[in-house]
C-alpha cells in the first residue's frame, strides 16, 4: 500500500515519512499530547464569561510547572552524583583504615562525573534563564483582564506549587530561614499525603548545598600536613593588611588617616571572622553565613587558583551555582514586579498571604543557598600575594589520569580486605600504586603524581 503520507512529487528524501508504518507510537502517542492539551480548563468559560487571557494565564503556569519538573530531574541526579562521591570517600576512607600497605590515598573523584555534574548545573541555569524571561509573556495580559477572572481562582495560588517548594528544599533553602508567612508553606499541603511524604523527604536528603560543602571541604591542599593551603593564605592576607597600615601611616593628614585605619580595622575585623573558626561559627548560627568553615577554605583556594587545570571544572561549578542563585532571585524579583503591576501592593494574594508586600521578602540574601559563593569576592587578594603552589601542588592540580581503574581497584580491595583484614596487597602493582598516589586525607580530585621529588616552586622549603 501506497505510503498515505506521499504527495505524489518525486523528492524521494521525503520517504523518511513512511516511517510512520513502524511498530512505534505517534508523536501525540508518545508525547500524550491529548492529557496536555486538553488541560487548559478557562474557568471564566466554566461561569460563561469567557477571558480570552485566561487561556494564557493557564499555559504560562503549566509550563512553569513542566520546566520545575525538569529542573528537579537535574537536581536529584546532580545530588546522587555527588553522593557517590560522598560515598566513594568513605571507602576510601575504611579501605586505608584496613589495608594501610594498599591504598594511600582518598583524593579521587571522578572527573567526567565534574564534567556531567557541571553540564547538568548549567543546563538548569538555561532552563532557569528561560522561566525569568517567561514572565514578560504574562506581562502582556492587562490588570484589567486579570481582574475579570482572578477571584474565580481563589484560593488557588503560585504559594502551593508544590514542585517549587521541593525544589527550594533540594537546593538547601533552609526552614529557618524563611520570611514569616513561608515558613508555615507546608500547611497548604496538608489534605495531600503524598506531597507531604515528598516536602518530608525533600527537607531530610542531603540538599544540593550540603553536598557541594562535603565537597568543598575535600579540595586537595586544605590540609596542614600537605600544602596547607590555610596557613599560606593567613599569612599573605595578613602581609597585605600590614603593608596597607603602613602605607596609611605614610599619611600626613591626620583626618583622612584617622578615616583609612578604620577602614582598615573593619577590613581585618571581615578577615578574623574567616580565620577564627568561633567567629565564622557564630555567623552561620545566625544565618548570616552558610558553609562549614572548611567548605569555606575550599571555596576560597578554588577561587585563587582557578587557573590550574584541576581547579578549572571545579570553579566552573562555583559559578554555575551562583548562577542558579541569582537566576532565582531575578525570578522572585520579576514576579513581584509582575504582582504589583497585576494587583498593586495593597490587595492580599489569592493564597492568603499580604501580596505584594509579603513577595517584597522574600528578596533577602536569606533565600540565596550560595551566598558565601557571592561573598567571596571579600576574601580575594591581588594575584602577586597568592601562596605559589608548590611543585608537588603543581603536579597535583595539572594532571588528569584514569580513575576508573583505581576505583576498581579500591572496591575490590575493600572487599578482599574485609574478607580477610590480614591479607594485605604486596603485589609490585600494587607498591607501585602506593608508590605513585600521594596522601591527602581530605581532597577530593584524582591525581597523577609523576613526581616523587617533593621541591617547592617558590623556594624549595614548602611541601
Ligand atoms: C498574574 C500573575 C501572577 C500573580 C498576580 C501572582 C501573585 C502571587 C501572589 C500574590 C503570591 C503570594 C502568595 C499569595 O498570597 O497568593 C504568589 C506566590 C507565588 N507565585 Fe505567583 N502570581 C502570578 C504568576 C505566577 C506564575 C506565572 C508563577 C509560576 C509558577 C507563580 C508562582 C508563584 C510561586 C512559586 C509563589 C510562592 C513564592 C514564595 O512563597 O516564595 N506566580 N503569587
Amino acid at each position: 500500500m501506497a505510503c498515505p503520507m506521499d504527495n505524489g512529487t518525486d523528492d524521494t528524501n521525503q520517504i523518511g515519512s513512511c516511517l510512520t508504518k513502524g511498530p512505534g507510537l505517534l508523536y501525540s502517542e508518545y508525547l500524550l499530547l491529548d492529557k496536555v492539551l486538553s488541560a487548559q480548563r478557562l474557568l471564566s468559560s466554566e461561569y460563561d464569561k469567557e477571558v480570552h487571557d485566561e487561556h494564557l494565564f493557564i499555559v504560562t503556569h503549566q509550563a512553569y510547572e513542566l520546566w520545575f519538573k525538569q529542573i528537579i530531574f537535574e537536581l536529584d541526579s546532580v545530588r546522587a552524583l555527588f553522593s557517590n562521591e560522598e560515598k566513594l570517600h568513605e571507602k576510601y576512607a575504611q579501605a586505608r583504615i584496613l589495608n594501610e600497605n594498599n591504598l594511600h590515598s582518598s583524593e579521587a573523584i571522578d572527573e567526567s562525573r565534574t564534567l556531567e555534574i557541571l553540564k547538568r548545573l548549567n543546563r538548569i541555569v538555561l532552563i532557569l534563564k528561560l522561566l525569568v524571561d517567561q514572565v514578560s509573556i504574562l506581562e502582556t495580559m492587562t490588570p484589567l483582564d486579570f481582574m475579570a477572572f482572578r477571584d474565580y481562582l481563589c484560593p488557588a495560588s503560585g504559594f502551593q506549587s508544590l514542585q517549587f517548594r521541593l525544589l527550594e528544599n533540594k537546593l538547601g533553602v533552609k526552614q529557618a530561614h524563611r520570611v514569616k508567612y513561608s515558613q508555615s508553606y507546608k500547611r497548604v499541603f496538608g489534605r495531600d499525603p503524598n506531597a507531604v511524604e515528598a516536602i518530608r523527604r525533600s527537607e531530610e536528603e542531603p540538599s544540593l548545598s550540603h553536598l557541594v560543602q562535603f565537597w568543598l571541604a575535600r579540595t586537595p591542599g586544605l590540609a596542614t600536613n600537605d600544602f596547607d593551603f590555610w596557613g599560606k593564605y593567613r599569612r599573605a592576607v595578613e602581609a597585605m593588611l600590614n603593608e596597607q597600615r603602613q602605607h596609611i601611616h605614610e599619611e600626613e593628614e591626620e583626618e583622612f588617616r584617622k578615616q583609612l585605619l578604620n577602614n582598615l580595622a573593619a577590613r581585618q575585623a571581615v578577615f578574623d571572622s574567616i580565620f577564627n573558626v568561633a567567629a565564622h561559627n557564630a555567623l552561620v548560627s545566625r544565618g548570616e553565613r552558610r558553609f562549614s568553615h572548611a567548605a569555606l577554605q575550599g571555596a576560597i583556594m578554588i577561587t585563587l587558583y582557578r587557573d590550574e587545570p584541576r581547579f578549572s571544572q571545579p570553579h566552573q561549578i562555583l559559578t554555575a551555582l551562583m548562577d542558579i542563585d541569582s537566576l532565582i532571585t531575578k525570578w522572585r524579583y520579576n514576579h513581584v514586579l509582575m504582582v504589583q503591576r497585576m494587583i498593586g501592593s495593597q490587595q492580599l494574594g489569592t493564597g492568603g498571604s499580604s501580596g505584594y508586600l509579603y513577595l517584597k521578602t522574600t528578596l533577602s540574601d536569606r533565600y540565596k543557598v550560595f551566598v558565601d559563593l557571592f561573598n567571596l569576592s571579600t576574601f580575594l587578594i591581588p594575584r602577586q600575594l597568592i601562596p605559589p603552589l608548590t611543585k608537588r601542588m603543581k603536579s597535583k592540580l595539572s594532571i588528569v589520569w584514569d580513575y576508573s581503574d583505581f576505583e576498581e581497584d579500591v572496591v575490590s580491595s575493600v572487599e578482599t580486605s574485609s574478607v580477610n583484614a590480614t591479607t594485605s596487597s604486596s603485589s609490585t602493582e600494587q607498591k607501585n600504586r602506593k608508590d605513585n598516589y600521594h596522601s591527602d586525607e581530605r581532597s577530593c580530585y584524582g591525581i597523577i603524581n609523576n613526581s616523587n621529588t617533593d621541591l617547592s616552586v617558590n623556594n624549595g622549603s614548602n611541601n
